[in-house]
């Protein structure tokens, strides 16, 4: 569908909706920049895209916000409007349905959660705005409702991480602690998931679970209570390199040697959690790419071309040792 059709097709849809939500919400811009006070719609040529960003939680996500960011570029034919959603999914219904007023030609969002999307999608869609999803899925039976979901594979993260414990661990009797990422988050669930399903049969028990939210702080917090409440700690499976960062702290502070006395294994990659790798302090970690700029950009344009695009793009990620993260680290790029 060109994007005129498109438009035309949904205009008075888009004008009762966006009518609507006037009458029924208070509704502001969303913060953060090109938010507020920008002029709605676009040139013919630039695509005017809104991305509702989940936070700037961790080191992956500020690395995911400056792919987005340094590609999604006037230069690259884009105006876009970002906005920061500090992690709370109310945040990110009040940008969408911002970005919906202002009749935006693409809507990009990283959901925070995985549920509670039908709705505001509903509305971007009888607006006629398409809706990319990055990083993170929607659990939603409508997927009619985006057109495309671009991000890594969270359950074979979670598995690639429980499979290599298993290898490295297996037949010792471990007793492992998790940390997992934001309650309800699509990470969250497929990490804890693929790791649960590839300990499963071993001698690996995890004998204890909570939130540290993907944050330094919250991993540091949750695992300085798993150190009062258990003396036999041998393995940490955090969800992400902040998390262990924050474990890390912890356990150094509880006047343990991480790495050695306590195995930590995370996911990510990014140049914090592989420096702690090549240190030895981490044991192993998944790598989830967070560059998803270029590929967003892609299927933006495509999208607005009226041209098919793949419902789902899987993106490829790589896992780290030790000795592996030495050699990878001068070339990092994040
Ligand atoms: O959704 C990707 C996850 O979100 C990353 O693993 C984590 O660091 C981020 O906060």
């Amino acid at each position: 569908m060109s994007r005129n059709f498109r438009r035309a097709g949904a205009a008075v849809l888009a004008a009762l909706t966006a009518t609507a939500l006037v009458a029924c919400s208070s509704e502001q811009a969303p913060q953060g920049e090109g938010g507020e006070g920008e002029s709605a719609g676009s040139s013919t040529d630039t695509i005017t895209l809104g991305f509702s960003q989940v936070g700037a939680e961790s080191g992956w996500r500020a690395a995911n916000t400056k792919s987005i960011q340094d590609t999604l570029t006037a230069e690259n034919g884009f105006d876009l409007k970002f906005s920061d959603a500090q992690q709370k999914q109310e945040n990110q219904i009040q940008a969408i349905r911002s970005y919906i007023q202002q009749q935006v030609d693409v809507i990009a969002f990283s959901p925070v959660v995985e549920t509670g999307w039908d709705a505001v999608l509903e509305e971007a869609k009888a607006a006629g705005i398409p809706v990319i999803l990055t990083d993170r899925a929607v659990d939603s039976e409508d997927d009619t409702l985006y057109e495309s979901f671009i991000g890594s594979d969270f359950v074979l993260e979670g598995q690639t991480a429980g499979e290599w414990a298993v290898e490295q661990y297996d037949g010792e009797g471990y007793k492992a602690v998790e940390l997992q990422g934001t309650t309800g988050a699509a990470p969250m669930i497929d990490r804890q998931q693929g790791f649960a399903d590839a300990i499963a049969g071993s001698d690996i028990e995890i004998i204890d679970s909570q939130t540290g939210n993907f944050t330094r702080t919250e991993g540091k917090q949750v695992m300085e209570g798993f150190l009062q409440k258990y003396d036999d700690i041998d393995l940490v499976f955090a969800h992400n390199d902040d998390m262990g960062l924050g474990a890390i702290e912890a356990i150094e502070a509880a006047g343990k040697v991480p790495g050695e006395d306590i195995k930590i294994i995370t996911v990510d990659a990014v140049k914090d959690g592989m420096q702690a790798l090549a240190d030895g302090k981490i044991n192993f970690i998944v790598e989830c790419n967070p560059l998803l700029g270029p590929d967003l950009a892609e299927i933006a344009k495509k999208v607005i071309a009226g041209e098919e695009v793949q419902k789902r793009i899987v993106v490829e990620d790589q896992a780290f040792d030790q000795e592996a993260a030495k050699e990878a680290l001068p070339d990092r790029q994040y």
